[in-house]
């Protein structure tokens, strides 16, 4: 459900995040529920830095693949680094009131760019927005990011669902990039973190193995699903490993082309 109306005193997961990375766009219930999160997961802004960090070099690989088109679903506020400073053409999409107007005043005008706000469980909407038809050409690879957003949908938002209808939309050669909070590495600091958030809605917390059962028929690259900190950690990186890793990072190829029929050779 998208929020039109603007509630401050309500900690938002994006303003949540923008504090986390050092951003300038939150509030005070915010930075108050970020400081009950450090104190149950003293690793939580070290995790939110690396995960930014891996978005960076996950793009920088889609670029290397060819893949010069984003979808950014669940983007959050636009800050340094964000995609639209490194990509050719981005489309954010975000449901939350600040990430979306802030979104919409950065990119005013562009060409390249653009802020749709937007439910990102309401694909067809999504995929059909004036922005998303204007910036972005399906015929051509895209890469789909969703970072940082899926466990926010429980089971009865149908992720795998929600997943499909989106890459269903995708050319051959088009990408995933997705990263999910999870107990599987570090248990105590993942449930430590749930009980001081507000009641509802309540993160999915979920291992590897359950998230790659939602993405159908993907191709995993290299290194496969892996903490954030240690996917293709390049020379000369800020080492933001820690001792209890909440997020993993995965990039996938999504509509795997078929192999040769063996009766196609041509000969
Ligand atoms: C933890 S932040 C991650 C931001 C960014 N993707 C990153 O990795 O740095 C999650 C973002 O997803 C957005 N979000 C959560 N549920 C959403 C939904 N159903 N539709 C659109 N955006 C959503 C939140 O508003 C927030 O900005």
């Amino acid at each position: 459900m998208i929020t039109r109306t603007l509630d401050l005193d309500r900690p938002s997961d994006a303003r949540v995040h923008d504090y986390l990375l050092g951003g300038g766009s939150n509030f005070a219930a915010d930075r108050a529920l970020a400081r009950r999160i450090l104190a149950k997961a003293p690793y939580a802004r070290l995790e939110a830095l690396a995960a930014r960090d891996c978005l960076r070099r996950m793009m920088r690989t889609c670029l290397d693949q060819g893949v010069r088109q984003f979808l950014d679903l669940g983007s959050g506020i636009p800050i340094a680094g964000s995609p639209h400073e490194i990509a050719a053409r981005v489309l954010y999409v975000d449901n939350d009131q600040i990430a979306a107007t802030q979104g919409q005043l950065l990119l005013a005008g562009s060409e390249t760019a653009a802020m749709v706000h937007a439910d990102i469980r309401d694909p067809e909407f999504v995929l059909a927005a004036e922005e998303t038809r204007r910036l972005l050409d399906f015929d051509q690879p895209v890469a789909v990011l969703m970072l940082g957003v899926l466990h926010q949908f429980g089971e009865h938002h149908q992720p795998a669902e929600v997943i499909r209808h989106y890459t269903d939309a995708l050319a051959p050669g088009s990408l995933l990039a997705l990263s999910h909070f999870t107990d599987e590495f570090a248990p105590k600091p993942a449930h430590d973190i749930l009980t001081v958030l507000p009641d509802c809605p309540r993160p999915a917390l979920r291992d590897r193995a359950t998230v790659l059962s939602l993405l159908g028929d993907v191709e995993l690259l290299e290194p496969g699903a892996v903490p954030v900190a240690d996917w293709r950690p390049e020379p000369g990186d800020a080492d933001l490993r820690t001792p209890e890793p909440l997020t993993f990072a995965l990039l996938a190829r999504t509509a795997p082309t078929p192999p040769p029929h063996p009766n196609s050779s041509g000969i």
